[in-house]
């Protein structure tokens, strides 16, 4: 009876814990849903991974390890890395058009024939540059840019709750030479 009895509890206890981290991760996938989602699916999982500052923003890269003229993939983030000379954006990966998720060409690097790449959208093949800006319809307006700084140690710091859409200064940050 005894071991029935604990059998129960840990039971009990299993289901409880069950019922935690399906919580937890209903409730991480409710707030990424779109992103981990819709990027898992076109395989933007890919990139290099992050951390979480003490105040919630996503600590990702030093700015100077981008390469000029280059995207760099973030994994299970809504954004991609982009640098524009000494400029670097956050830019969202959900195309302006129908929202499918942008992948950058040539794995982000600079072309062959030494033209930047772009972010290309599978679903109906719109274009965006470095900055976000549409080169190639059906999309007409330019990726949201996410607000972003620089740490003391040059590190590209995003805030994923703030997309913007007015390319405003606290959406690019400069590294110094
Ligand atoms: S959804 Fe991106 S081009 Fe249509």
């Amino acid at each position: 009876m005894d071991g029935q009895g604990m059998s129960r509890r840990m039971a009990l206890k299993v289901a409880a814990v069950g019922v935690a981290v399906c919580a937890c991760d209903c409730v991480d996938g409710a707030t990424r849903a779109g992103p981990a989602t819709a990027g898992a699916a076109a395989g933007a999982a890919a990139g290099i991974e992050t951390t979480i500052a003490a105040d919630g923003w996503i600590v990702t890269t030093k700015a100077a390890s981008i390469g000029e003229d280059s995207f760099v993939m973030v994994a299970n983030q809504p954004f991609v890395l982009a640098r524009k000379g000494a400029e670097v954006f956050a830019l969202s990966t959900k195309c302006t058009h129908q929202g499918g998720i942008v992948k950058p060409q040539n794995g982000g690097k600079p072309l062959a024939d030494g033209k930047a790449p772009e972010l290309v959208c599978p679903r109906h093949k719109a274009q965006f540059s470095l900055t976000g800006a549409v080169t190639t319809p059906p999309a007409s307006r330019p990726l949201g840019r996410y607000k972003l700084r620089l740490s003391k140690e040059g590190m590209v710091e995003v805030d994923i709750t703030a997309l913007l859409t007015d390319a405003g200064a606290d959406t690019v940050v400069t590294i110094k030479a």
